[in-house]
Protein backbone atom coordinates (compact mmCIF):
# COMPACT_ATOMS: atom_id res chain seq x y z
CA UNK A 1 0.00 0.00 0.00
CA UNK A 2 1.00 3.17 -0.67
CA UNK A 3 0.14 6.54 1.68
CA UNK A 4 -2.71 8.00 -0.23
CA UNK A 5 -6.12 7.87 0.63
CA UNK A 6 -6.69 5.27 -1.87
CA UNK A 7 -3.68 3.82 -1.29
CA UNK A 8 -4.21 0.16 -0.69
CA UNK A 9 -3.93 -1.72 -3.89
CA UNK A 10 -0.97 0.12 -4.82
CA UNK A 11 2.84 -0.92 -4.91
CA UNK A 12 4.44 1.72 -6.10
CA UNK A 13 3.34 5.93 -5.33
CA UNK A 14 3.29 8.42 -8.13
CA UNK A 15 6.20 10.57 -9.00
CA UNK A 16 6.26 14.22 -8.04
CA UNK A 17 5.67 14.94 -11.86
CA UNK A 18 2.26 12.89 -11.83
CA UNK A 19 1.41 14.16 -8.37
CA UNK A 20 1.41 17.54 -9.20
CA UNK A 21 -0.36 16.62 -12.89
CA UNK A 22 -3.01 14.56 -11.22
CA UNK A 23 -3.35 17.77 -8.51
CA UNK A 24 -6.54 20.01 -9.07
CA UNK A 25 -5.84 21.83 -6.07
CA UNK A 26 -4.23 24.55 -7.11
CA UNK A 27 -7.37 25.96 -8.26
CA UNK A 28 -10.29 24.03 -7.07
CA UNK A 29 -9.57 25.42 -3.35
CA UNK A 30 -11.70 28.13 -4.57
CA UNK A 31 -14.62 25.51 -3.89
CA UNK A 32 -13.55 25.05 -0.50
CA UNK A 33 -16.64 27.32 0.92
CA UNK A 34 -19.13 25.05 -1.45
CA UNK A 35 -17.52 21.61 -0.24
CA UNK A 36 -17.70 22.61 3.50
CA UNK A 37 -21.18 23.36 2.90
CA UNK A 38 -21.94 20.41 0.95
CA UNK A 39 -20.30 18.06 3.05
CA UNK A 40 -22.26 19.41 6.34
CA UNK A 41 -25.75 18.81 4.30
CA UNK A 42 -24.12 15.20 3.87
CA UNK A 43 -22.96 14.59 7.35
CA UNK A 44 -26.39 16.17 8.70
CA UNK A 45 -28.65 13.94 5.90
CA UNK A 46 -26.40 10.86 7.19
CA UNK A 47 -27.16 11.42 11.03
CA UNK A 48 -31.07 11.89 9.88
CA UNK A 49 -30.86 8.86 8.33
CA UNK A 50 -28.81 6.98 11.21
CA UNK A 51 -26.22 6.32 9.22
CA UNK A 52 -24.36 8.09 11.31
CA UNK A 53 -24.71 8.36 15.33
CA UNK A 54 -25.75 11.46 16.67
CA UNK A 55 -22.77 12.10 18.31
CA UNK A 56 -20.53 10.79 15.12
CA UNK A 57 -23.03 13.63 13.59
CA UNK A 58 -22.43 16.26 15.74
CA UNK A 59 -18.60 15.69 15.31
CA UNK A 60 -18.32 15.80 11.92
CA UNK A 61 -20.79 18.62 11.42
CA UNK A 62 -18.80 20.53 14.10
CA UNK A 63 -15.48 19.87 12.71
CA UNK A 64 -16.76 21.04 9.06
CA UNK A 65 -18.13 24.46 10.50
CA UNK A 66 -14.82 24.94 12.70
CA UNK A 67 -13.22 24.42 9.23
CA UNK A 68 -15.45 26.94 7.55
CA UNK A 69 -14.86 29.40 10.34
CA UNK A 70 -11.13 29.32 9.58
CA UNK A 71 -11.50 29.19 6.19
CA UNK A 72 -12.89 33.08 6.44
CA UNK A 73 -10.02 34.04 8.65
CA UNK A 74 -7.76 32.41 6.16
CA UNK A 75 -6.05 29.54 8.76
CA UNK A 76 -6.53 26.59 5.94
CA UNK A 77 -3.44 25.96 3.90
CA UNK A 78 -4.25 23.37 1.15
CA UNK A 79 -1.22 20.91 -0.44
CA UNK A 80 -0.59 18.69 -3.66
CA UNK A 81 -0.14 15.83 -1.31
CA UNK A 82 -3.68 15.65 -1.06
CA UNK A 83 -4.55 15.82 -5.19
CA UNK A 84 -7.87 18.07 -4.44
CA UNK A 85 -10.05 20.59 -2.69
CA UNK A 86 -11.73 17.00 -1.25
CA UNK A 87 -9.27 15.26 0.20
CA UNK A 88 -7.62 18.52 1.68
CA UNK A 89 -10.90 19.02 3.38
CA UNK A 90 -10.96 15.49 4.45
CA UNK A 91 -7.62 15.26 5.94
CA UNK A 92 -7.96 18.58 7.89
CA UNK A 93 -10.98 17.44 8.91
CA UNK A 94 -8.99 14.47 10.42
CA UNK A 95 -6.87 16.48 12.12
CA UNK A 96 -9.32 19.15 13.63
CA UNK A 97 -11.64 15.74 14.80
CA UNK A 98 -9.43 12.65 14.62
CA UNK A 99 -10.45 9.23 12.55
CA UNK A 100 -13.64 9.64 12.94
CA UNK A 101 -13.66 12.05 10.13
CA UNK A 102 -13.25 9.04 8.19
CA UNK A 103 -16.78 8.44 8.50
CA UNK A 104 -17.74 11.37 6.56
CA UNK A 105 -17.08 9.69 3.39
CA UNK A 106 -19.92 7.01 3.49
CA UNK A 107 -22.08 6.90 0.92
CA UNK A 108 -20.25 9.30 -1.56
CA UNK A 109 -18.08 9.69 -3.76
CA UNK A 110 -15.41 12.82 -5.01
CA UNK A 111 -17.54 11.77 -8.20
CA UNK A 112 -20.85 13.64 -6.85
CA UNK A 113 -18.61 15.69 -4.29
CA UNK A 114 -17.00 17.33 -7.06
CA UNK A 115 -20.53 17.86 -8.76
CA UNK A 116 -22.73 19.32 -6.28
CA UNK A 117 -19.33 21.53 -5.10
CA UNK A 118 -19.48 23.31 -8.99
CA UNK A 119 -23.42 23.35 -8.90
CA UNK A 120 -23.54 25.34 -5.46
CA UNK A 121 -20.44 27.49 -6.35
CA UNK A 122 -21.75 27.97 -9.95
CA UNK A 123 -25.43 28.96 -8.52
CA UNK A 124 -23.57 31.54 -6.48
CA UNK A 125 -21.64 33.42 -9.21
CA UNK A 126 -24.83 32.69 -11.35
CA UNK A 127 -26.91 35.06 -9.10
CA UNK A 128 -24.14 37.52 -8.86
CA UNK A 129 -23.39 37.84 -12.75
CA UNK A 130 -27.53 38.74 -12.82
CA UNK A 131 -27.35 41.52 -10.05
CA UNK A 132 -24.49 42.67 -12.60
CA UNK A 133 -26.51 42.47 -15.59
CA UNK A 134 -29.35 44.59 -13.77
CA UNK A 135 -27.17 47.40 -13.08
CA UNK A 136 -26.03 47.62 -16.84
CA UNK A 137 -29.51 47.53 -17.81
CA UNK A 138 -30.06 50.38 -15.73
CA UNK A 139 -27.33 52.42 -17.06
CA UNK A 140 -28.42 51.65 -20.36
CA UNK A 141 -32.18 52.81 -19.70
CA UNK A 142 -31.52 55.43 -17.51
CA UNK A 143 -28.94 56.74 -20.03
CA UNK A 144 -31.92 56.25 -23.11
CA UNK A 145 -34.25 57.85 -20.88
CA UNK A 146 -32.11 61.42 -21.06
CA UNK A 147 -31.50 61.10 -24.79
CA UNK A 148 -34.89 60.35 -26.35
CA UNK A 149 -34.48 63.47 -28.31
CA UNK A 150 -30.64 63.02 -29.24
CA UNK A 151 -30.78 62.82 -32.93
CA UNK A 152 -28.18 60.59 -34.82
CA UNK A 153 -27.70 58.63 -38.26
CA UNK A 154 -29.04 54.92 -37.69
CA UNK A 155 -26.35 52.69 -39.75
CA UNK A 156 -26.19 50.09 -41.99
CA UNK A 157 -23.21 48.66 -43.48
CA UNK A 158 -21.42 51.57 -41.42
CA UNK A 159 -23.48 54.10 -43.50
CA UNK A 160 -25.59 56.54 -42.69
CA UNK A 161 -29.02 55.05 -43.40
CA UNK A 162 -31.80 56.89 -41.48
CA UNK A 163 -32.18 59.17 -39.09
CA UNK A 164 -32.99 57.75 -35.55
CA UNK A 165 -32.82 58.57 -31.90
CA UNK A 166 -29.78 58.33 -29.91
CA UNK A 167 -32.24 56.72 -27.48
CA UNK A 168 -33.02 54.08 -29.77
CA UNK A 169 -29.89 52.87 -30.49
CA UNK A 170 -29.61 52.17 -26.52
CA UNK A 171 -32.48 50.43 -26.32
CA UNK A 172 -31.25 47.77 -28.90
CA UNK A 173 -28.56 47.19 -25.82
CA UNK A 174 -30.82 47.09 -23.61
CA UNK A 175 -32.88 44.23 -25.41
CA UNK A 176 -29.77 42.31 -25.92
CA UNK A 177 -28.34 42.67 -22.30
CA UNK A 178 -32.20 41.46 -21.20
CA UNK A 179 -31.74 38.25 -23.11
CA UNK A 180 -28.51 37.80 -21.89
CA UNK A 181 -30.05 37.77 -18.27
CA UNK A 182 -32.53 35.25 -19.15
CA UNK A 183 -29.54 32.77 -20.86
CA UNK A 184 -28.48 33.37 -17.07
CA UNK A 185 -31.19 32.48 -15.64
CA UNK A 186 -31.76 29.68 -17.44
CA UNK A 187 -28.22 28.55 -17.14
CA UNK A 188 -29.35 29.21 -13.07
CA UNK A 189 -32.00 26.76 -13.71
CA UNK A 190 -29.91 23.77 -15.29
CA UNK A 191 -27.85 24.19 -12.13
CA UNK A 192 -30.43 23.91 -9.22
CA UNK A 193 -30.25 20.23 -8.95
CA UNK A 194 -28.33 18.55 -6.58
CA UNK A 195 -26.12 15.64 -7.84
CA UNK A 196 -25.13 14.34 -4.51
CA UNK A 197 -25.67 11.00 -3.73
CA UNK A 198 -25.53 9.54 -6.99
CA UNK A 199 -22.28 8.29 -5.08
CA UNK A 200 -19.61 7.13 -7.95
CA UNK A 201 -22.41 6.21 -10.46
CA UNK A 202 -24.57 3.73 -9.28
CA UNK A 203 -25.92 5.15 -6.60
CA UNK A 204 -25.70 3.83 -2.73
CA UNK A 205 -26.75 1.00 -0.54
CA UNK A 206 -26.73 3.53 2.32
CA UNK A 207 -30.42 4.48 2.70
CA UNK A 208 -29.63 7.68 2.14
CA UNK A 209 -32.42 10.48 1.64
CA UNK A 210 -31.52 12.43 -1.27
CA UNK A 211 -34.22 14.82 -0.61
CA UNK A 212 -32.71 16.00 2.84
CA UNK A 213 -29.63 16.75 1.10
CA UNK A 214 -30.99 18.33 -1.59
CA UNK A 215 -33.54 21.04 0.77
CA UNK A 216 -30.55 21.63 3.14
CA UNK A 217 -28.29 22.68 0.18
CA UNK A 218 -31.12 25.21 -1.16
CA UNK A 219 -31.85 22.70 -4.52
CA UNK A 220 -34.40 23.16 -6.38
CA UNK A 221 -34.59 18.93 -6.88
CA UNK A 222 -32.47 16.12 -7.53
CA UNK A 223 -30.73 14.98 -10.64
CA UNK A 224 -33.44 11.43 -11.23
CA UNK A 225 -30.01 9.85 -12.77
CA UNK A 226 -27.19 8.89 -11.08
CA UNK A 227 -25.16 7.96 -14.17
CA UNK A 228 -26.24 11.45 -15.41
CA UNK A 229 -25.56 13.29 -12.13
CA UNK A 230 -21.69 12.58 -11.77
CA UNK A 231 -21.22 12.65 -15.54
CA UNK A 232 -23.31 16.15 -16.67
CA UNK A 233 -21.78 19.06 -17.32
CA UNK A 234 -24.67 20.65 -19.36
CA UNK A 235 -25.15 23.36 -17.28
CA UNK A 236 -21.63 24.70 -17.37
CA UNK A 237 -22.11 24.67 -20.95
CA UNK A 238 -25.57 26.56 -20.19
CA UNK A 239 -23.44 29.10 -18.31
CA UNK A 240 -20.91 29.67 -20.83
CA UNK A 241 -22.99 29.80 -23.85
CA UNK A 242 -24.28 33.02 -21.69
CA UNK A 243 -21.27 34.49 -21.24
CA UNK A 244 -19.95 33.88 -24.67
CA UNK A 245 -23.01 35.31 -26.25
CA UNK A 246 -22.77 38.34 -23.56
CA UNK A 247 -19.63 39.03 -24.30
CA UNK A 248 -19.99 39.03 -27.58
CA UNK A 249 -22.49 41.41 -27.42
CA UNK A 250 -20.56 43.86 -25.09
CA UNK A 251 -18.04 43.51 -27.71
CA UNK A 252 -20.20 44.99 -30.04
CA UNK A 253 -20.80 47.63 -28.21
CA UNK A 254 -17.47 48.41 -27.27
CA UNK A 255 -16.11 48.33 -30.87
CA UNK A 256 -18.88 51.04 -31.65
CA UNK A 257 -17.81 53.38 -28.42
CA UNK A 258 -14.46 52.80 -30.18
CA UNK A 259 -15.40 53.98 -33.36
CA UNK A 260 -17.30 56.74 -31.88
CA UNK A 261 -14.70 58.06 -29.63
CA UNK A 262 -12.42 58.51 -32.48
CA UNK A 263 -11.24 61.46 -34.36
CA UNK A 264 -13.47 61.12 -37.48
CA UNK A 265 -16.51 59.96 -35.47
CA UNK A 266 -16.33 62.20 -32.56
CA UNK A 267 -19.95 61.29 -31.51
CA UNK A 268 -18.30 60.67 -27.40
CA UNK A 269 -15.67 61.70 -25.71
CA UNK A 270 -14.88 58.43 -22.95
CA UNK A 271 -14.02 59.70 -19.29
CA UNK A 272 -10.50 59.92 -18.98
CA UNK A 273 -10.71 56.63 -16.21
CA UNK A 274 -11.31 54.49 -18.24
CA UNK A 275 -8.68 55.94 -21.51
CA UNK A 276 -4.88 55.45 -20.99
CA UNK A 277 -1.83 57.45 -22.75
CA UNK A 278 1.02 56.43 -25.21
CA UNK A 279 4.20 56.83 -24.05
CA UNK A 280 5.71 58.32 -26.64
CA UNK A 281 2.04 60.06 -28.34
CA UNK A 282 1.66 62.95 -25.51
CA UNK A 283 -1.54 63.41 -27.38
CA UNK A 284 -2.81 60.27 -27.14
CA UNK A 285 -5.90 59.19 -24.91
CA UNK A 286 -6.78 55.57 -25.99
CA UNK A 287 -9.47 53.41 -25.15
CA UNK A 288 -8.33 50.63 -23.28
CA UNK A 289 -11.00 49.61 -21.44
CA UNK A 290 -13.12 49.11 -24.41
CA UNK A 291 -10.50 47.21 -25.80
CA UNK A 292 -9.72 45.31 -23.33
CA UNK A 293 -13.48 43.79 -23.45
CA UNK A 294 -13.50 43.13 -26.78
CA UNK A 295 -10.40 41.37 -26.81
CA UNK A 296 -11.80 39.53 -23.98
CA UNK A 297 -14.67 38.09 -25.40
CA UNK A 298 -11.82 35.65 -27.17
CA UNK A 299 -10.62 33.61 -24.29
CA UNK A 300 -14.91 33.48 -23.35
CA UNK A 301 -15.60 32.04 -26.12
CA UNK A 302 -12.30 29.39 -25.76
CA UNK A 303 -13.47 27.67 -22.81
CA UNK A 304 -16.98 27.39 -23.90
CA UNK A 305 -15.07 25.48 -26.93
CA UNK A 306 -12.28 23.84 -24.77
CA UNK A 307 -14.87 22.41 -22.78
CA UNK A 308 -17.59 21.33 -25.76
CA UNK A 309 -14.04 19.45 -26.89
CA UNK A 310 -13.27 18.04 -23.68
CA UNK A 311 -16.68 16.47 -23.67
CA UNK A 312 -16.89 15.50 -27.01
CA UNK A 313 -16.45 11.81 -26.94
CA UNK A 314 -16.25 11.03 -23.46
CA UNK A 315 -17.72 7.47 -22.24
CA UNK A 316 -20.18 7.60 -19.02
CA UNK A 317 -19.28 8.18 -16.24
CA UNK A 318 -16.80 9.73 -14.17
CA UNK A 319 -13.50 10.55 -16.57
CA UNK A 320 -10.24 12.73 -15.11
CA UNK A 321 -11.22 14.45 -18.05
CA UNK A 322 -14.28 16.21 -16.00
CA UNK A 323 -11.45 17.55 -14.09
CA UNK A 324 -11.05 20.16 -16.80
CA UNK A 325 -14.16 21.82 -16.48
CA UNK A 326 -12.90 24.14 -13.78
CA UNK A 327 -10.16 26.31 -15.04
CA UNK A 328 -12.15 27.61 -18.21
CA UNK A 329 -15.46 28.43 -16.04
CA UNK A 330 -13.33 30.14 -13.22
CA UNK A 331 -11.89 32.21 -15.75
CA UNK A 332 -14.75 33.04 -17.69
CA UNK A 333 -16.49 34.06 -13.92
CA UNK A 334 -13.97 36.96 -13.27
CA UNK A 335 -13.81 38.28 -17.06
CA UNK A 336 -17.30 38.77 -17.06
CA UNK A 337 -17.98 40.09 -13.92
CA UNK A 338 -14.93 42.49 -14.68
CA UNK A 339 -16.16 43.24 -18.07
CA UNK A 340 -19.17 44.12 -17.30
CA UNK A 341 -18.76 45.95 -14.20
CA UNK A 342 -16.37 48.00 -15.68
CA UNK A 343 -18.46 48.51 -19.28
CA UNK A 344 -21.38 49.31 -17.11
CA UNK A 345 -19.06 52.58 -14.85
CA UNK A 346 -17.93 53.43 -18.46
CA UNK A 347 -21.16 53.56 -20.26
CA UNK A 348 -22.63 55.83 -17.39
CA UNK A 349 -19.29 58.28 -18.14
CA UNK A 350 -19.81 58.69 -21.14
CA UNK A 351 -20.30 62.04 -22.55
CA UNK A 352 -22.46 62.35 -25.21
CA UNK A 353 -21.90 65.02 -28.02
CA UNK A 354 -25.47 65.43 -29.29
CA UNK A 355 -24.85 68.44 -31.93
CA UNK A 356 -21.93 66.48 -33.40
CA UNK A 357 -24.48 63.74 -33.76
CA UNK A 358 -27.26 66.11 -35.13
CA UNK A 359 -24.74 67.84 -37.28
CA UNK A 360 -24.27 64.22 -38.95
CA UNK A 361 -27.78 64.50 -40.41
CA UNK A 362 -27.24 68.25 -42.35
CA UNK A 363 -25.39 67.47 -45.13
CA UNK A 364 -26.07 63.51 -45.77
CA UNK A 365 -28.93 61.90 -47.25
CA UNK A 366 -29.98 59.71 -44.31
CA UNK A 367 -33.35 61.52 -45.28
CA UNK A 368 -33.56 60.13 -49.21
CA UNK A 369 -36.38 57.06 -47.97
CA UNK A 370 -38.64 60.28 -46.41
CA UNK A 371 -38.42 61.58 -50.02
CA UNK A 372 -39.21 58.11 -51.17
CA UNK A 373 -42.13 57.21 -49.10
CA UNK A 374 -43.46 61.17 -49.50
CA UNK A 375 -43.46 60.72 -53.26
CA UNK A 376 -45.04 56.71 -52.83
CA UNK A 377 -47.96 58.67 -50.88
CA UNK A 378 -48.24 60.62 -53.03
CA UNK A 379 -49.24 57.65 -55.49
CA UNK A 380 -46.15 57.24 -57.42
CA UNK A 381 -45.38 53.43 -57.45
CA UNK A 382 -42.56 53.04 -54.44
CA UNK A 383 -39.96 51.14 -57.33
CA UNK A 384 -40.50 54.58 -59.02
CA UNK A 385 -40.11 56.67 -56.33
CA UNK A 386 -36.93 54.87 -55.75
CA UNK A 387 -35.10 55.57 -58.94
CA UNK A 388 -36.53 59.26 -58.67
CA UNK A 389 -34.59 59.73 -55.18
CA UNK A 390 -31.72 57.83 -56.58
CA UNK A 391 -31.00 60.52 -59.44
CA UNK A 392 -31.62 63.51 -56.94
CA UNK A 393 -29.33 61.69 -54.40
CA UNK A 394 -26.81 61.40 -57.86
CA UNK A 395 -27.11 64.79 -58.38
CA UNK A 396 -26.78 65.98 -55.07
CA UNK A 397 -23.76 64.41 -54.23
CA UNK A 398 -22.32 65.71 -57.61
CA UNK A 399 -23.56 69.04 -56.47
CA UNK A 400 -22.68 69.09 -52.93
CA UNK A 401 -26.04 69.52 -52.20
CA UNK A 402 -28.13 67.90 -49.51
CA UNK A 403 -32.32 67.02 -50.44
CA UNK A 404 -33.14 70.03 -47.83
CA UNK A 405 -30.99 72.47 -49.42
CA UNK A 406 -32.53 72.28 -53.28
CA UNK A 407 -34.92 74.59 -53.90
CA UNK A 408 -38.33 73.50 -55.15
CA UNK A 409 -38.04 74.37 -58.48
CA UNK A 410 -35.05 71.98 -58.75
CA UNK A 411 -36.70 68.87 -57.05
CA UNK A 412 -39.76 69.39 -59.34
CA UNK A 413 -37.43 69.61 -62.59
CA UNK A 414 -36.94 65.39 -61.21
CA UNK A 415 -40.14 64.91 -60.11
CA UNK A 416 -43.53 67.68 -60.68
CA UNK A 417 -45.14 65.40 -57.76
CA UNK A 418 -43.24 67.03 -55.21
CA UNK A 419 -44.65 70.02 -53.56
CA UNK A 420 -44.15 72.53 -50.92
CA UNK A 421 -44.55 70.41 -47.93
CA UNK A 422 -41.35 68.33 -48.69
CA UNK A 423 -38.97 70.03 -46.42
CA UNK A 424 -41.33 68.96 -43.18
CA UNK A 425 -40.77 65.91 -44.73
CA UNK A 426 -37.21 66.06 -45.28
CA UNK A 427 -36.73 67.22 -41.78
CA UNK A 428 -34.62 64.63 -39.87
CA UNK A 429 -36.82 65.41 -36.57
CA UNK A 430 -39.53 64.82 -38.20
CA UNK A 431 -38.66 61.44 -40.01
CA UNK A 432 -38.00 60.00 -36.39
CA UNK A 433 -41.28 61.57 -35.01
CA UNK A 434 -43.28 60.31 -38.25
CA UNK A 435 -42.33 56.45 -37.46
CA UNK A 436 -45.21 55.21 -34.89
CA UNK A 437 -45.01 51.41 -36.03
CA UNK A 438 -44.40 49.09 -32.71
CA UNK A 439 -40.29 49.00 -31.95
CA UNK A 440 -39.50 51.70 -34.48
CA UNK A 441 -37.27 55.10 -33.70
CA UNK A 442 -40.34 57.17 -33.18
CA UNK A 443 -40.01 59.11 -30.52
CA UNK A 444 -43.43 57.88 -28.81
CA UNK A 445 -42.19 54.42 -29.47
CA UNK A 446 -39.12 54.85 -28.22
CA UNK A 447 -40.33 56.83 -24.75
CA UNK A 448 -42.98 53.37 -24.50
CA UNK A 449 -40.51 51.05 -24.71
CA UNK A 450 -38.74 53.02 -21.60
CA UNK A 451 -41.74 53.28 -19.66
CA UNK A 452 -42.14 49.39 -20.16
CA UNK A 453 -38.36 48.84 -19.31
CA UNK A 454 -38.08 51.14 -16.36
CA UNK A 455 -41.22 49.48 -15.27
CA UNK A 456 -39.77 46.06 -15.42
CA UNK A 457 -36.57 46.80 -13.72
CA UNK A 458 -38.26 48.23 -10.85
CA UNK A 459 -40.17 45.07 -9.78
CA UNK A 460 -37.14 42.88 -10.27
N1 LIG B 1 -10.72 16.53 -8.55
C1 LIG B 1 -11.67 15.70 -9.20
C2 LIG B 1 -12.48 16.51 -10.22
O1 LIG B 1 -12.49 17.68 -10.15
C3 LIG B 1 -12.60 15.10 -8.21
C4 LIG B 1 -13.18 13.78 -8.62
C5 LIG B 1 -12.16 12.73 -8.63
N2 LIG B 1 -12.73 11.44 -8.80
C6 LIG B 1 -12.01 10.42 -9.21
N3 LIG B 1 -12.59 9.30 -9.34
N4 LIG B 1 -10.74 10.53 -9.44
O2 LIG B 1 -13.11 15.99 -11.11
Amino acid sequence: ATNQMWGGRFEKGNSADVVAFNASISFDQRLAKHDLEGSIAHAKMLTHTKILSETEGAQIVGGLEKLLKKLTTGELTFSDTFEDIHMNIEHLLQQEIGDVAGKLHTARSRNDQTATDMHLFMKDETVQIIALLDELLNVVVTKADANVNTLMAGYTHLQHAQPISYAHYLMAYYEMFTRDKQRFETAYHSTNQSPLGAAALAGTTFPIDREDSAQELGFAGNYQNSIDAVSDRDYLLDFLHAAATLMMHLSRFCEEIIQWNSYEFGYIEISDEFATGSSIMPQKKNPDVAELIRGKTGRVYGSLFSLLTTLKGLPLAYDKDLQEDKEGVFDTIDTVKACVSLFTEMLATIQVKSDKLAASLQDDFSNATELADYLADKGLPFRQAHQVVGKLVHYGIANNLPLQKMPLTQLQEFEPLIADDVYDVLDPENAVARRISLGSTGFEQVKYQIKKAQKKLASE
